[in-house]
């Protein structure tokens, strides 16, 4: 472990003693240990005294908390009803309609849009209407396949207002990943727009719709939203223009009030096998998750605008862009572009221009901007920030160090925060107000949330510190994802039964001396590429539907940048011929451009068990360059390709 990562830093200063400042919500660490014992303790009263002051509802609940994961029902807040758009819209909207809900900032410098808490209940009521009128219902599905426009939000949220469950793709994924993510759903409706902007390029985002839905037969319309204007395919009376089906309705609709358990929404991720899962997310739960959490671990405060700067296609964005914030009646910005473009002072000149207090983005980016240099920094005034965070993969302390001086100028904190898809919200996390931050450790648990470190073979919990396993959680937390769609069992298999009585995170796990928590990584066959989340065997099986690919094994390789990047091993069919462009070309056709492999080696043959099964271990430590440390090679089929390898790795 580097220097940097055993230096421990205070709480600044700034954030508990500057009268320009609100005072934190939690303002010591011996605060924060007071209401954790509270909410371990008794979780449903704590959880229940949460739910009433963060949400509203429509009608009280009668139980806080039912089931376990013992046998997989947890449903909390039982016969409560209350609607997840009435929450994040209306409820502001009649308190404060003039204040700004959204700041869009475009892929064009220059261009930004505020649309107020009394716009967006406008907005949100018409395309409800619109969508009803198509004859969709509570409980159908819609596929979400948008850019960072504000019409994803108002999108996400009009769903919700008819009970309506939306599944949002990533608009990097390939139409062949839309097509099998709309079919798994049953999605009736796409909601898309004409093209998007992306770092000065131009992403054909109708198009690859119209591809996928080729093979759709649930499809019953697609909704257009016109981002550029620019002439796209469109065939009428599937595809219906945004700007004309909103015309034609009234700025109100009655919001569709749905029972706490029932589904807000589902999102795909990657897993361990090829077939990606549609992870599913209650109404009261999730929104409370997502609630409690904006407050408290980026000490959210009525007059903050909030900037996170992920994509609404995944979780972070589900959460932290569009939930989170709109759930507390903040001010969100949806930032469109990248942090390149057109130079690595975008960020921050986006932080400058809209005062940003809050700003949140990913491992990857901050690397990518150390590479770049401190000037791009310099010169941009950052004094309205007070929480500068992290998500995604663990941030190496260098990277750390460099957020926490350069951006955050030692004035800042910096909340390393660690969940996934699954938890829908932060569950490792430093409050910004009350703990001292060890640079690449996510620190402590958030309130109600029970981590363990298990020995990964017995299962046993390791008491104490000092110790190294993985993670699990002990006991249900409101935002924790129910089921996989029309999988229960996989759900069961993935999460609950790996160690029977807790959730299983995927993830290896240290508690130091004092208690931290440090995040190791994944411990199965997940990889995580710039913060994405992709799967070897999602990927192994796009290469192996290529007709000349015969067997194919994916690794993920540490990368300086990216934190980890992945390279591929093929073999070809018997009198087959592919080059390397063809197969990455493959990968990104089939998933898309973001999980196309950094190095694919094309060989004879793969390094396999007697049993057949591949030896990825090996062929890990042979791009690695610890080719003198391939450990026990017993079970190896036939030890002579090993030297064949090495030389191909080294060659290519
Ligand atoms: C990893 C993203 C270390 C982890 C919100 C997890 C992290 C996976 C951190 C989930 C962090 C996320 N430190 N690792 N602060 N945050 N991860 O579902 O491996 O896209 O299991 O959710 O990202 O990725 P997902």
């Amino acid at each position: 472990m580097t220097d940097a990562a055993h230096q421990v830093h205070p709480v600044p200063s700034r954030l508990l003693n500057d009268p320009k400042f609100p005072k934190p919500h939690v303002n010591s660490f011996e605060n924060y240990e007071k209401i954790y014992e509270e909410s371990i303790k008794d979780p449903e009263t704590f959880w229940g005294k949460k739910a009433n002051e963060l949400l509203h509802w429509h009608k009280p609940f009668e139980a806080v908390l039912s089931g376990g994961f013992e046998h997989g029902d947890v449903a909390w807040f039982r016969e409560g009803e209350l609607n997840a758009s009435y929450n994040c819209v209306d409820r502001h909207a009649y308190a404060n309609p003039d204040k700004v809900a959204m700041i869009y900032e475009a892929d064009e410098p220059g261009n930004s849009r505020h649309i107020t808490y009394g716009e967006l209940l406008h907005q949100v009521c018409r395309l409800a209407n619109a969508l009803k009128a198509l004859g969709l219902k509570k409980g159908d599905t819609v596929a979400i396949y948008m850019p960072m426009v504000p019409e994803a939000a108002i999108a996400f949220l009009a769903c919700a207002r008819l009970g309506i469950i939306h599944s949002v793709v990533f608009a990097g994924f390939s139409s062949g990943a839309l097509r099998d993510r709309i079919n798994d759903a049953s999605s009736k409706i796409v909601i898309t727009s004409d093209e998007g902007r992306r770092g000065g390029k131009t992403i054909h985002i109708k198009k690859i719709v119209d591809e996928a839905l080729k093979e759709c037969p649930t499809i019953e319309h697609v909704l257009v939203f016109r981002r550029t204007g620019s002439d796209v395919p469109f065939s009428a009376p599937r595809d219906l223009w945004w700007h004309e089906e909103l015309e034609k309705y009234r700025p109100y609709c009655p919001p569709e009030i749905v029972d706490a358990e029932d589904p807000l929404f589902l999102l795909y991720t990657s897993g361990s096998t090829g077939k990606p899962k549609g992870v599913l997310h209650t109404t009261a739960g999730y929104l409370l998750g997502a609630a409690i959490t904006l407050k408290y671990v980026f000490d959210y405060h009525e007059n903050d605008i909030y900037g996170c700067m992920a994509d609404i296609g995944w979780i972070t964005g589900h959460t932290y862009i569009i939930y989170g914030p709109l759930v507390n009646g903040g001010t969100t910005v949806l930032f469109e572009s990248t942090p390149m473009y057109p130079t690595p002072s975008r960020y921050w000149e986006v932080v400058a221009k809209h005062k940003i207090t809050q700003f949140y983005t990913a491992p990857t980016a901050i690397r990518l901007l150390r590479r770049h240099g401190n000037d791009y920094v310099k010169g941009h005034d950052l004094s309205s920030l007070r929480v500068i965070g992290s998500v995604g993969e663990p941030i190496n302390p260098e990277a750390w160090e460099w957020y926490y001086e350069v951006v955050g100028r030692k004035e800042c904190a910096v909340v390393d925060t660690y969940w996934q898809t699954e938890t829908g919200s932060i569950i490792l996390t430093p409050l910004p107000g009350a703990t001292p931050m060890k640079p690449g450790s996510a620190t402590f648990p958030f309130f109600g949330i029970q981590p363990v470190v298990l020995d990964p073979v017995s299962g046993k919990e390791l008491e104490g510190n000092d110790v190294e396993g993985v993670l699990a959680i002990k006991k249900p937390w409101p935002s924790l994802a129910r089921t996989v769609y029309n999988d229960h069992n996989r759900y069961l298999k993935t999460y609950l039964n790996p160690y029977k009585g807790y959730y299983f995170t995927g993830d290896g796990v240290g508690r130091d001396k004092d208690g931290y928590y440090w995040i190791r990584g994944r411990v199965d066959d997940v990889m995580n590429v710039a913060g994405h989340r992709l799967s070897t065997a999602e990927i192994e099986s796009a290469l192996i539907c290529h007709q000349s690919v015969a067997e194919a094994a994916v690794i993920g390789i540490d990368d300086e940048l990216t934190g980890q990047c992945v390279h591929a091993f093929t073999t070809l069919k018997d009198d087959q011929i592919a080059d390397v462009k063809e197969l990455t070309l493959q990968v990104r056709n089939v998933i898309g451009p973001f999980a196309a492999p950094k190095k694919i080696y094309i060989v004879n043959d793969l390094p396999k068990t007697r049993s057949g099964k591949i030896m990825r271990r090996i062929l890990r430590k042979i791009v690695s360059g610890e080719s003198d440390q391939l450990g026990d090679l017993s079970t190896l089929a036939d030890p002579s390709i090993i030297p064949v390898l090495i030389e191909k790795v080294k060659s290519s």
